[in-house]
C-alpha cells in the first residue's frame, strides 16, 4: 500500500531540470524514478511540462513537482502499489487531456516508473523480474550503441542523428560490451588520425561528434574501426542508423536535405537502397518524416525482410499510431520511449500490441536523461532482445549498460543473449 508519494527537481545530463519522483509503501518498499527528455522530439509526444519565465531559462519543472505533490499524491496514498494499471489510469483521469498537457507527462512518467519500482521493492524482487513474470528465460537485449553523434545531438553537419553498433556476434551481453568498448575506443583512434582532436569531443548521447559533411563518412570511420578492431563488418557487429528524418526535411519544399543536397521522398528512398548495399546495415529509424507512413511502407515494404525499419518519431510509444503503422505496413520495428506517451502501462501495452503484430522492440533512453535505470529492466523484463542507450560513455548512458551487466551476472544461467537471435531472424 502506497504511503506516500513526493517529487523534486533534479538536474538532466545536458544540465537542465527534471522531474524525480519517490514512492514509499507501508511494506517497506521504495522507488525512484526520473523522468528523461528529447531534444529532437516527434511533434505527437505527449507533453514535457515546463515552467516558462526567467528561471533555468524557461525550463524549470516547479509546476510538475508542484502537481506531483500536491495533486497526484493524495489521490494515491492508500492504494496498492501493484495495481499499476490502475494507478497510470487514475493519473490520466487526473490529468483530462489527451497529451498529458495539464499534471504534465514529466510528473506522470517518473511517478508512473517510481510506483513500478515500489512495487517490485515491496515484493523484494528486481524490477525486470516484476515486470516479466515468474517463469520462462530472460533475454538480454542487443544493446545499439550510437558512437557516432549528428542531427540535433551534436554541433556538426551530419544529416542523419545516430550512426550505432550493434554488436551481434558474442554469446554474452558482456561479451558484446566489451566488443563494443574497443570498436569505440579504436574510433577514437580513426577519428583524430583523419579529423584531429577535435573530432573525438562528444555529442549528447556520448558518440563522437567529428566535423563530417556526408553520411557515408560515417559509416566508412564505423567500418573501419570494426575492422581495425579485429573484427568483420556484417559479422560480429552490424550498423543501425537513426536518420531522425523530421529534422531534415523541408516541409515548405517538401524535400529532405541530405548531405546538402535536396532529395524528394523516392530520390532518399533510393539513397536507402544504396546505403544498405553499400554497409551491413541492420535498422534504419524514422527514414521519412514522422507524417508519412506511405514512404515508411514503400521502405519497408522493399527491404524489411533483411532491415529493421523503426518507427520512433512516427509511432511516439502512441497505441494509435502504432496501429496506423500496423494497418499500413509502414515498419517491422517500434522503438519504445516511455516518456513519449507518459506512462508504464501505456508503453507495455504498446510493446506487446507492436510484438503481436510481428515488429521487433526497441528500448530506448532519451538524447537528455538521468542515472535512471529502469529502462534496462523493461528490455529485460518484456524480452524486446533490444536496447538503444548512447554510446558506452557517459555516466547517463554506462548507467544502463552497467545495470545489465549486474542483471546478467544475477541471472547467470537463466539469461541468454539476444545476439545470435536477433541475427537469425529469431526475435519475433
Ligand atoms: P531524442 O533522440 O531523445 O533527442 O528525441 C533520441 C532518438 O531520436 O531516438
Ligand atoms: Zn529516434
Amino acid at each position: 500500500v502506497i504511503e506516500d508519494v513526493r517529487a523534486r527537481m533534479i538536474l538532466d545530463s545536458r544540465g537542465n531540470p527534471t522531474v524525480e519522483a519517490e514512492v514509499v509503501t507501508r511494506g517497506g518498499g521504495f522507488g525512484r524514478a526520473a523522468a528523461p527528455a528529447g531534444a529532437s522530439k516527434g511533434s505527437h509526444e505527449a507533453l514535457e511540462l515546463r515552467d516558462e519565465g526567467k528561471a533555468f531559462k524557461g525550463k524549470g519543472v516547479s509546476r510538475a513537482v508542484y502537481n506531483i505533490n500536491s495533486v497526484i499524491a493524495p489521490r494515491l496514498r492508500g492504494l496498492d502499489s501493484r495495481h499499476q494499471r490502475l494507478i497510470d489510469s487514475l493519473m490520466c483521469q487526473l490529468d483530462g487531456t489527451p497529451n498529458k498537457s495539464r499534471l504534465g507527462a514529466n510528473a506522470i512518467v517518473a511517478v508512473s516508473l517510481a510506483v513500478a519500482k515500489a512495487a517490485a521493492d515491496t515484493a523484494s524482487v528486481p524490477l525486470y523480474e516484476y515486470i516479466g513474470g515468474v517463469g520462462g528465460t530472460f533475454i538480454l537485449p542487443v544493446p545499439l550503441l550510437n558512437i557516432i553523434n549528428g542531427g540535433a545531438h551534436a554541433g556538426n553537419e551530419l544529416s542523419f542523428q545516430e550512426f550505432m553498433i550493434m554488436p551481434v556476434g558474442a554469446d554474452t551481453f558482456s561479451d558484446a560490451i566489451r566488443i563494443a568498448v574497443e570498436v569505440y575506443h579504436t574510433l577514437k583512434g580513426v577519428l583524430k588520425e583523419k579529423y584531429g582532436a577535435m573530432a573525438v569531443n562528444v555529442g549528447d548521447e556520448g558518440g563522437y561528434a567529428p566535423p563530417m559533411k556526408k553520411n557515408r563518412e560515417a559509416l566508412d570511420a564505423l567500418i573501419k574501426a570494426i575492422s581495425k578492431a579485429g573484427y568483420t563488418p556484417g559479422q560480429e557487429v552490424l550498423l543501425a542508423l537513426d536518420a531522425a528524418a523530421s529534422h531534415f526535411y523541408d516541409k515548405s519544399r517538401n524535400a529532405y536535405i541530405v548531405d546538402g543536397e535536396q532529395l524528394s521522398r523516392e530520390e532518399l528512398l533510393e539513397y536507402y537502397m544504396r546505403l544498405v548495399d553499400e554497409y551491413p546495415i541492420a535498422s534504419i529509424e524514422d527514414p521519412f518524416y514522422e507524417e508519412d507512413f506511405e514512404a515508411h511502407a514503400e521502405l519497408t515494404s522493399r527491404i524489411g525482410n533483411r532491415v529493421a525499419i523503426v518507427g520512433d518519431d512516427l509511432y511516439v510509444t502512441n497505441l494509435e499510431r502504432l496501429r496506423k503503422g500496423v494497418e499500413m505496413r509502414a515498419t517491422n520495428a517500434a522503438l519504445l520511449k516511455v516518456n513519449q506517451i507518459g506512462t508504464l502501462t501505456e508503453a507495455m501495452d504498446y510493446a506487446r500490441a507492436a510484438a503481436a503484430s510481428g515488429m521487433k522492440v526497441i528500448v530506448s533512453h532519451r538524447s537528455g536523461e538521468t542515472e535512471d535505470t529502469a529502462i534496462a529492466h523493461i528490455a529485460v523484463g518484456m524480452r524486446t532482445g533490444f536496447i538503444k542507450t548512447g554510446a558506452p560513455a557517459r555516466g547517463e548512458r554506462t548507467a544502463k549498460y552497467n545495470e545489465l551487466l549486474r542483471i546478467e551476472e544475477e541471472l547467470a544461467g537463466d539469461a541468454v543473449y539476444a545476439g545470435r537471435l536477433a541475427l537469425r531472424g529469431l526475435i519475433y
